[in-house]
């Protein structure tokens, strides 16, 4: 099997690549990906010269690019996006190239090569979710609250509509708030894990009752191999951690586990359209295809601040470059002199 990954050179894209180097053992994978700010070359260091990895540098929306690396493999996983819901506010039309004209293009080739397609989307798509109300499901229906979240449905009903129209031969797996290591330092837990390494507070957005539903990557890169190859084509297929916690109820495991005072906590303004609750019902997969995850939040959590103590010379560059200190100089601002 010769599979294009893209997005490969960011947080889960990579921990894909490694499993699949590792579990099949036939396999060859092109990593396509366009090193904006979230990709970086040294996630995949570990693996750059292995004999059945190849990485191909462009965009996704590159219509030329994409057909002729399509042509060649057997199947796509499709991970490249613009993942970052804060910088969705302030600027969205690298999320509305990337995330929908991408998407369409990668389509587009799959039909005209006749290649199997999944197609990698989030739980956020469905909005958000009262205390009390049932977890999302397969068949909940589509209500994104912000600019990332409408750029990603706009995808998933792409793909749907390419399935229905065109017979594509493709799966959508949506999938809950990831962790683990490589985790781009914007995000809530690899912002906390570095600050608090570096010494300095955890900010939290609001109250902190915001609810998450944590999974590592390598659950979701396991299920996501699972659904390629045994998934049935034009299904959905939802993916969670079973880990329901509050934003607030993180920061104090992670405190814990890092040995330091919850007067380690800053709280700041919430961000405009927060979302309150995520989680995932994710019964379907775990009846057709045997999935569920493995690992648990404080294992998974643990295990995370020792890869980021002890690989500090993968994110402390990242955080000293300039198009980071841009942005973190804008949050500063925004929430009054912390981040
Ligand atoms: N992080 C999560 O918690 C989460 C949860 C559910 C679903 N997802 C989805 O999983 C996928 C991967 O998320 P992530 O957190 O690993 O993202 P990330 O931001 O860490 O990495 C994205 C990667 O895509 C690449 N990329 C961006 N634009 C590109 C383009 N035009 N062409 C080629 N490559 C491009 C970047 O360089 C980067 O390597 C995304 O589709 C995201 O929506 C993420």
């Amino acid at each position: 099997m010769k599979l294009l990954v893209t997005g490969g050179c960011g947080f889960i894209g990579s921990h894909f690549i490694r499993h699949v180097l590792d579990q099949r053992p036939e396999w060859n994978i092109v990593n396509l990906d366009a090193l904006t700010y979230a990709g970086n070359l040294s996630t995949t260091l570990d693996i750059q010269t292995h004999p059945r990895y190849r990485f191909a540098y462009g965009s996704v929306t590159d219509r030329d690019l994409v057909n002729t690396l399509i042509e060649s493999v057997d199947a796509v996983v499709h991970f490249a996006a613009e993942t970052h819901v804060d910088r969705s506010l302030h600027d969205v039309e690298p999320f509305i190239l990337t995330n929908i004209l991408g998407t369409g293009r990668l389509i587009d080739a799959c039909r005209r090569y006749n290649k199997r397609f999944h197609h990698v989307s989030t739980d956020e798509v469905f909005g958000s979710l009262g205390p009390t109300d049932p977890k999302f499901y397969e068949g909940s229906p589509y209500a994104p609250l912000n600019p990332y979240s409408a750029t990603k449905a706009a995808a998933d009903h792409l793909v749907r509509a390419s399935v229905h129209t065109h017979g594509l031969q493709a799966t959508i797996s949506n999938c809950t708030n990831n962790y683990g290591a490589y985790l781009y330092p914007e995000k809530f837990l690899s912002i906390a894990i570095t600050n608090l390494l570096e010494g300095r507070p955890v900010v939290i957005h609001g109250d902190g009752s915001q609810v998450r539903d944590w999974i590592h990557a390598q659950d979701h890169a396991r299920g996501v191999l699972l659904i390629l190859e045994k998934g049935k084509l034009g299904e959905t297929y939802m993916m969670g951690g079973g880990n329901e916690c509050s934003i607030l109820d993180t920061a104090k495991t992670l405190l814990r586990l890092m040995g330091l005072s919850q007067d380690m906590i800053r709280f700041v303004n919430d961000r405009p359209g927060q979302d309150r609750r995520y989680a995932i019902e994710y019964t379907k997969i775990q009846t057709e295809l045997g999935w569920q995850p493995q690992v648990s939040f404080e294992d998974g959590l643990r295990e995370m601040v020792q890869w980021y103590r002890e690989n500090k010379q993968w994110w402390a560059p990242i955080k000293q470059s300039a198009g980071y200190s841009e942005w973190y100089q804008k949050q500063v601002e925004r929430n009054g002199g912390h981040v």
